[in-house]
């Protein structure tokens, strides 16, 4: 029996783009979306939910809150559930803003999965941390596997306690669980919410439909980023790896692309000749300070053979043609 998926946040930025591609690996029905909201018109709806060999393309989507231990186990025992993507959690700007619930969400729903694993309900699961990780004591430029460890956000600390977790989880009970850092993460298909790293999102669409754009992070701010699809690829790659290539299992360091909102205004500028970009830093620059500025991630190249395809240039391409057709704007 081919494995069966359920991915947990599956609206969000990365959710929303990762079942897609899932569902061409897997099929669609072995690909169960779920999420807080009770409809996802792009995923399907919640009425419509129910497991079945005919089910149109879109596959199922269930309603679910991430911290929902009993109906998690319910789905999992029912759809035969067998690999789980938790997605869900608040990103480092929205936490500071709602503190005790970012702690809640971001490591209950964690520890409640580690549980089902644990019990021999999971088999392999998969579970984000970021480069919020790191803070202002880490060295921020090419910052290693391993190293000094102080963030002071609260999705930053709501993270590594996440990353100790699932070391801990591997360790003391063998839980399969695989995680990576995703630098900030840049996509055209779903908006980002509450990261400090939205502003390398929010350019896109404000260059297309106004021509400018005012950025909360000051001009000179670098911070590692990275394109969607490499994003999604290094996910599914790393979730695919033969069992012995994953030996970091608290979380992979992820290098991407580095620049500053003055570099990619610049990149920007070459395809929308007059825009422009200004910059009114607000709370989020003291996050971003606290981050590293470049990456290294030669233990994911080393153990399980990963490798960047997009660069600035190619994505910005990218970026603006799909927007574009999206925005309905043919010149
Ligand atoms: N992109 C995230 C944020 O800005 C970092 O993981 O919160």
């Amino acid at each position: 029996m081919s494995d069966r998926i359920l991915i947990i946040g599956a609206s969000g930025q990365v959710g929303s783009e990762l079942v897609t591609s899932l569902r061409k690996i897997y099929g669609e029905t072995n690909v169960i979306a779920s999420d807080i909201y009770p409809v996802n018109s792009k995923l399907r709806a919640h009425s419509t939910v129910i497991y079945s060999k005919k089910m149109n393309k879109r596959g199922p989507y269930i309603e679910l809150d991430a911290l929902d231990k009993n109906k998690i186990y319910h789905i999992i025992k029912s759809y035969k559930i067998n690999q789980v993507y938790l997605l869900a959690a608040m990103l480092s700007a929205k936490s500071e803003k709602n503190v005790e619930l970012a702690w809640r969400l971001n490591t209950l729903s964690l520890s409640n999965i580690l549980l089902l694993s644990k019990e021999k309900h999971i088999k392999k699961l998969f579970w984000p941390s970021s480069i919020a990780v790191f803070g202002h004591t880490t060295p921020k430029k090419m910052t290693p596997q391993y190293t000094i460890m102080e963030p002071n956000t609260v999705y930053g600390i709501s993270k590594l306690a996440g990353e100790r977790w699932c070391e801990y989880y591997f360790n003391k009970f063998n839980v399969d669980v695989r995680s990576l850092r995703y630098p900030g993460l840049i996509g055209w298909k779903s908006a980002p919410g509450g990261g400090t790293t939205d502003y390398a999102v929010n350019i896109f669409h404000q260059a297309i439909k106004t021509g400018k754009y005012q950025s909360f992070l000051s001009e000179n701010t670098s911070l590692p980023m990275m394109y969607m699809p490499d994003a999604i690829r290094a996910t599914i790659e790393l979730m695919e790896a033969p069992v012995e290539q994953v030996k970091i299992r608290s979380s992979y360091n992820l290098a991407g692309i580095n620049f500053t909102p003055k570099q990619i205004a610049a990149e920007v500028s070459k395809h929308i000749p007059n825009f422009e970009m200004s910059y009114k830093p607000d709370f989020r620059q003291e996050i971003a300070n606290s981050w590293p500025q470049s990456i290294n991630d030669s233990f994911a190249q080393k153990d399980w053979g990963w490798e960047l395809k997009y660069n600035l240039e190619k994505m910005t391409t990218d970026m603006i043609i799909n927007l574009k057709k999206q925005y309905k704007i043919t010149a």
